[in-house]
Formats: structure tokens, C-alpha cells, sequence
């Protein structure tokens, strides 16, 4: 089967409701006389409960909210396509990797991760960069963020950051802000949020645009070759228009006066043709040169630096259509870390792990139960076989008797076909070890990476990221936090410590910085 950008645009028009100019029905089909007035015995009597017009009309109005998400609730969505440079079948197998003549069709949402739904856009925070490609393969979902590092090693204590993160329980205050005791409390005792935390400090965390901001994929993924030899992989996206920040003045004026500003700026470039595009690129890792590395490549608040394994580009992403309607698509879109196609795989990272069961889990309330990936903007370009069934919001009607795998019956998946025709083969990769709940060493250095990340900065931008965390840290009521926050950078910067301490009023403790091993920070950021 042939896939073009078009035909993700053709398979979501067949679902499109145009009510201008027809008459107006209920759900059911029957044409309505008036809206405007509910049934009643005489035009002041009360209302009748056999009005099922205005039954229906109350009642799915009533309904219209799902949950927001529980993590990147505020977003903003765009359609678009993705061209290969060249076959990267040297790497992988992925289809969609190997005809630059092929545009795949894709939807991407960009958000802010701690805000409600309704939160500003401006906030400083990490941001969603998720990308759904809808290959001929099936979809392949890139959930990426917009800061290369996370700020934890293991995704059992997701719920803790985010927690932490969000605003606190007893009051729901402050909404979409880091300045808060329970945030830094949480950054204070689990230092391998250190890294990160240079990150989310940095301009990097109030981006100007999103159509002016970097995504990364953050895990280390496998690509897998035709010979099924696999490789690390490192996904990057690089906005052809530059990264660029707002300061921190202007974000807290935006978030007042346009708390729209990036959703908006989005929709608008598009409207008026000014297509947002980003190159994919790739940092490639033969797996016997990973243990050499100095790095754990599972270890998500790492980056490689890009000496060791330069940025390769892959491809362009085009954005040149916005949604038709916001809730049914930037909305109702479920991103997957496991939607996976052959020629990619994953890792042991157990952040990743945990991701894994994490979105279709979520997912399921969410939107309602086990169908979403019927939803038109879920649902893939390729063909879906397969002996699923029922359940709420049901749309597929299962054709034939047999819906159990093997069958002779007929009516469901061919037997042979399903075998025969190249289905997703999991890289075989040897694993053994006692069964522990434990954290590798080889985890360990929570600060050589912050101290490169600090020390890339140019002067302007290390005072920003040092006026950061004075406003933030200042906003911390417990004194105890302040101070354990600034033992960590004690061991990252004596220029940051001293700067941030004299900020909050505080003595700074004794600088002991590590002398980061590997290359010159201002390469491996670029
Ligand atoms: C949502 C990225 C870690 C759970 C998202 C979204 C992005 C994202 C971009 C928004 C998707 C959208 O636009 O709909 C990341 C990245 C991570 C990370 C880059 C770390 C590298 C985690 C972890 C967990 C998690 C460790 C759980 C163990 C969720 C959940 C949602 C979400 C539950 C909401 C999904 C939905 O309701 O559709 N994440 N995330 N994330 N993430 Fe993550």
C-alpha cells in the first residue's frame, strides 16, 4: 500500500461534520423544529421530560469534558509531513526511512508539561515536542521533549516528580511554576535531577516559539539494518529557524497579557504559509563502542556529546496544516512510546520501561476506554487486522464467525499470511542478571554533565540561568531546602553556588566542583 501526506488528510475528512447550510437533527437523524425553546404546556408552564431534543442537546453538552491529560494537559497541535534526505537503510530497516521521494504524514503536539489545560503558555517548564508519524509500517510515535535529559533515572518515580512538580494539594498553588517548597524539597534530597535542573533554569525552558525550539527523543533507542545488526540511536529535532528563548520579563508580561501566545503564534504561522520545519537528526553508537563511552546510554539525565557521535541529519518535518478541530485531534491524539516500528526498537533504560506501560495505560481513561486507536486521528494509514473486539466506543463491526487466532473457520487473519508477511521481530538481545530492584553505578555521576551544561553558557545566559534560580529558590518558604539545593550546586559551579546563595541571603557552602570528564560542553549542545 502506498502512503502520501494526503492520505492521513483523506482518512480524517471522511469524519468531518459540516452542519452550514443543512438543516439541523438530533443524533438520531430527525430534523428539529426550533432550538430555541424548550417543550412546555403553555409558553409558561413547565418544561416536558419527552422533549428529547432538549434532552439530548442538555445531556451531551453536560458530557462534552474528558480528563485532561494527567501530564502535558496544555498543548498545541499541527499536521504536516516528514521527507527522508536519503535511505538510512544503512541503519535501519523503518520503511519510512528510505525513499526521500515518500512524504509520510504526521501530527505533532507540542505542550507545557506541570500547567492545567488552561495554564499560560510562557511558564517556565520542559516542553512536549511528541511527533506521531503514520507510516506504511503502522504509527511510529516519537514522544519527545524539548531538553535532551530528564529529571530522573527510573520511571517508578515519575509519580513523585510530578507530584512534586504540580501545584501543592492543599491549596493548588502556584499553578504551571517551579517556585514552590514541595518542587525544590523533591530536587533537593534526589540529586540526579541536578542536570536537569541546569536545563529547566536555562532560557532553554521558555522557549520563544515552538516553532523555534530543539526536540529530543531522550532515550537511547536501537535503530535495527536489514541484517538485524542493531545500533544505538539518539533522535534530535533542530528548528530550521534557530532556538530561541524569550527572557524571563518578557515570558512573565506574556503569560499575562496573551496567555495563548504559542498556541497562537503556531496557528498563525501556519494559517499564513510560514510552514514551521525541523530537521531530524541522528547520533548513531555501534553498540561494542557504548561501554567505552564514560556515559550509561540508559541513563535518561545523560546526553552523548555530539564528538563522540555527531548529529547526523535524516530528514525535514514540515508542518503546513492545522487541525481541523482542536478536540478531536490536539486533543483526542494518544502518543505511545511503544508505537514502534520494524527498524526500531528500545532499550533497558528504566525510565523508558516504565514509559512503556505508562500512555496506553493513562490512555484508556483518558479517552474512554480500550478503542481510542479507532479515534480518526489515532488511527494508523496502514491496514488493522486483528481479533480485538468490543468494548466502550466500539467502531469497527468484526466481520466472520472466527475471532480467536488460529482458526479454520475463515473470516479472520489469514493463518499463513500473518506469519509469512514480516510481522515486528523484537531485537533478540541477551539479557541475564539477578532479579534486584536496585540502581547501576554506573549511574552514579549526577553532576559532571550539569557542571558542562553551566559552563557552555555564554556570561548572559549563566546570569539568566543564576536569576532563575534565585526567583524560584526564593519563593521556597523552607530554609532547610534553600540550603540542601545549594550543597548540589556547590559541587556543580562556584560561580553558580556564590551567585544564587548571595541572592537568597544565604551563606554559600564550600564550593567542591567535579572536574567533568569528556569533551567541551559548548560542542555537545550545540
Ligand atoms: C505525556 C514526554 C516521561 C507518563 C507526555 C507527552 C510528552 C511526554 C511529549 C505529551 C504527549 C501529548 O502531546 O499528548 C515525556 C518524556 C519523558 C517522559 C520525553 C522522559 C524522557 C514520562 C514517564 C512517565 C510518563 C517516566 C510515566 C512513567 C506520561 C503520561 C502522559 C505523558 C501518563 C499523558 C499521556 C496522555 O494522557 O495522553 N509525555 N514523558 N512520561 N507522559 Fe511522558
Amino acid at each position: 500500500m502506498r502512503v502520501d501526506e494526503k492520505s492521513k488528510d483523506q482518512q480524517l475528512a471522511k469524519d468531518r461534520a459540516e452542519p452550514t447550510g443543512n438543516f439541523l437533527t438530533t443524533d438520531q437523524g430527525i430534523r428539529v423544529e426550533h432550538t430555541d425553546d424548550s417543550l412546555k404546556i403553555g409558553a409558561r408552564g413547565p418544561t416536558l421530560l419527552e422533549d428529547f431534543h432538549f434532552r439530548e442537546k442538555i445531556t451531551r453538552f453536560d458530557h462534552e469534558r474528558i480528563p485532561e491529560r494527567v501530564v502535558h494537559a496544555r498543548g498545541a497541535g499541527a499536521h504536516g509531513y516528514f521527507q527522508v534526505y536519503e535511505s538510512q537503510a544503512k541503519y535501519t530497516r523503518a520503511k519510512f526511512l528510505q525513499d526521500p521521494s515518500k512524504k509520510t504524514p504526521v501530527f505533532v503536539r507540542f505542550s507545557t508539561v506541570a500547567g492545567s489545560r488552561g495554564s499560560a503558555d510562557t511558564a517556565r517548564d520542559v516542553r512536549g515536542f511528541a511527533v506521531k508519524f503514520y507510516t506504511e509500517e503502522g504509527n511510529f510515535d516519537l514522544v519527545g521533549n524539548n531538553i535532551p535529559v530528564f529529571f530522573i533515572q527510573d520511571g517508578i518515580k515519575f509519580p513523585d516528580i510530578i507530584h512534586a512538580a504540580k501545584p501543592e494539594p492543599h491549596h493548588e498553588i502556584p499553578q504551571a511554576q517551579t517556585a514552590h517548597d514541595s518542587f525544590w524539597d523533591f530536587v533537593s534530597l534526589v540529586p540526579e535531577t541536578m542536570h536537569m535542573i541546569m536545563w529547566i533554569m536555562s532560557d532553554r525552558a521558555i522557549p520563544r516559539s515552538f516553532r523555534m525550539m530543539q526536540g529530543f527523543g531522550v532515550h537511547t533507542f536501537r535503530f535495527i539494518d536489514e541484517k538485524n545488526t542493531a545500533r544505538f540511536v539518539k533522535f534530535h529535532w533542530k528548528p530550521l529557524l534557530g532556538t530561541h528563548s524569550l527572557v524571563w520579563d518578557e515570558a512573565q508580561k506574556l503569560g499575562g497579557k496573551d496567555p495563548d501566545f504559542h498556541r497562537r503564534d503556531l496557528y498563525e504561522a501556519i494559517e499564513q504559509g510560514d510552514f514551521p520545519e525541523y530537521e531530524l537528526g541522528v547520533q548513531i553508537l555501534e553498540e561494542k563502542d557504548a561501554q567505552a563511552l564514560g556515559v550509561d546510554l540508559l541513563d535518561a539525565t545523560k546526553l552523548i556529546p555530539e564528538e563522540v557521535a555527531p548529529v547526523q541529519p535524516v530528514g525535514k518535518l514540515t508542518l503546513n496544516r492545522n487541525p481541523t478541530n482542536f478536540f478531536a485531534e490536539t486533543e483526542q491524539v494518544a502518543f505511545c512510546v511503544a508505537n514502534i516500528v520494524p527498524g526500531i526498537d528500545f532499550t533497558d533504560d528504566p525510565l523508558m520501561q516504565a514509559r512503556l506501560f505508562s500512555y496506553l495505560d493513562t490512555q484508556l481513561t483518558r479517552l474512554g476506554g480500550p478503542n481510542f486507536a479507532e479515534i480518526p486521528i489515532n488511527r494508523p494509514v496502514a491496514p488493522v487486522h486483528n481479533h480485538q473486539q468490543d468494548g466502550f466506543g466500539r467502531h469497527t463491526s468484526n466481520v466472520g464467525r472466527a475471532n480467536y487466532f488460529p482458526n479454520s473457520l475463515g473470516g479472520g487473519c489469514p493463518f499463513l499470511a500473518a506469519q509469512q508477511q514480516g510481522g515486528y521481530v523484537h531485537h533478540p538481545e541477551q539479557v541475564s542478571g539477578k532479579k534486584v530492584r536496585e540502581r547501576a553505578a554506573s549511574f552514579n555521576d549526577h553532576y559532571s554533565q550539569a557542571a558542562l551544561f553551566f559552563r557552555s553558557l555564554s556570561e548572559p545566559e549563566q546570569q539568566h540561568l543564576i536569576d532563575a534560580c534565585r526567583f524560584e529558590l526564593g519563593k521556597v518558604e523552607t530554609k532547610a531546602i534553600q540550603e540542601r539545593v545549594l550543597e548540589h550546586f556547590a559541587k556543580i559551579d562556584a560561580l553558580l553556588v556564590s551567585a544564587v546563595a548571595e541572592g537568597l541571603g544565604l551563606p554559600a557552602p564550600k564550593a567542591t566542583p567535579v572536574t567533568p570528564k569528556g569533551p567541551p560542553a559548548s560542542k555537545a549542545l550545540s
